[in-house]
């Protein structure tokens, strides 16, 4: 891991910047490779996630695994991380104050990784990062803002209610995927939205 992230990794498990450290058994800092070329953000630490100090080990994780496997991409090869770094109780959704609480350190994140593109898990992360809602209606849809592209897509634990987005999900993946492949061979990507000005 770079000695950036390492230094951010270190500063989370301690941090007691939001409430939620009050209630956390672990931080969950992101995890993976810091030379990847895309993010994947997802909400907040859940149970398993609390209990080991890694995000995405779960059940959703497990979703998670098994739609980049079905695409052909190891989960090593990627970097994830949450928009909060601690398990809201009961798995709430995070408070705004959380969230800005936390906005530094994904913002350290990204500029440290500087991916081309930030893969968007759920409405959660497309409020926080991008101020928008409805995640499965804009699923699969790629944004540009401020030069940086994000692709969307529905939250791995989605799929476990809703068995329909199993496919979509796999499906997304492997779009995000092809798109990756474009970007780097230098071919110009439109983006389905764009907040550029
Ligand atoms: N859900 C998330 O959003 N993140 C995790 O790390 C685990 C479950
Ligand atoms: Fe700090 Fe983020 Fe955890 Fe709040 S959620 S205590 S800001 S690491």
């Amino acid at each position: 891991m770079s000695s950036e992230l390492e230094k951010i990794k270190q500063t989370v498990t301690k941090c007691t910047k939001c409430e939620l450290s009050k209630t956390r058994t672990n931080s969950v800092p992101g995890k993976g490779n810091f030379q990847s070329d895309v993010i994947f953000v997802g909400e907040a630490p859940g149970r398993n996630e609390d209990k080991n100090g890694e995000p995405f080990v779960g059940i959703a994780g497990q979703r998670l695994n098994r739609a980049l496997e079905d695409a052909g991409i190891s989960r090593e090869s990627i970097y994830i991380t949450n928009v909060v770094k601690c398990r809201p109780p009961n798995n709430r959704v995070p408070t705004i104050s959380e969230r800005d609480a936390c906005h530094d350190y994904l913002q350290n994140e990204i500029s440290i990784i500087n991916p081309k593109i930030i893969c968007i898990l759920g409405n959660t992360a497309f409020n926080s990062i991008l101020g928008g809602s409805e995640i499965t209606k804009y699923r699969g849809k790629i944004v540009k803002k401020d030069k940086q592209f994000y692709f969307l897509t529905v939250h791995p634990a989605a799929t476990i209610y809703n068995q329909e987005l199993i496919a979509i999900l796999k499906q997304d993946i492997i779009k995000l995927f092809d798109l990756i492949k474009e970007l780097k061979k230098g071919k110009e990507i439109l983006a389905d939205i764009d907040y550029s000005s």
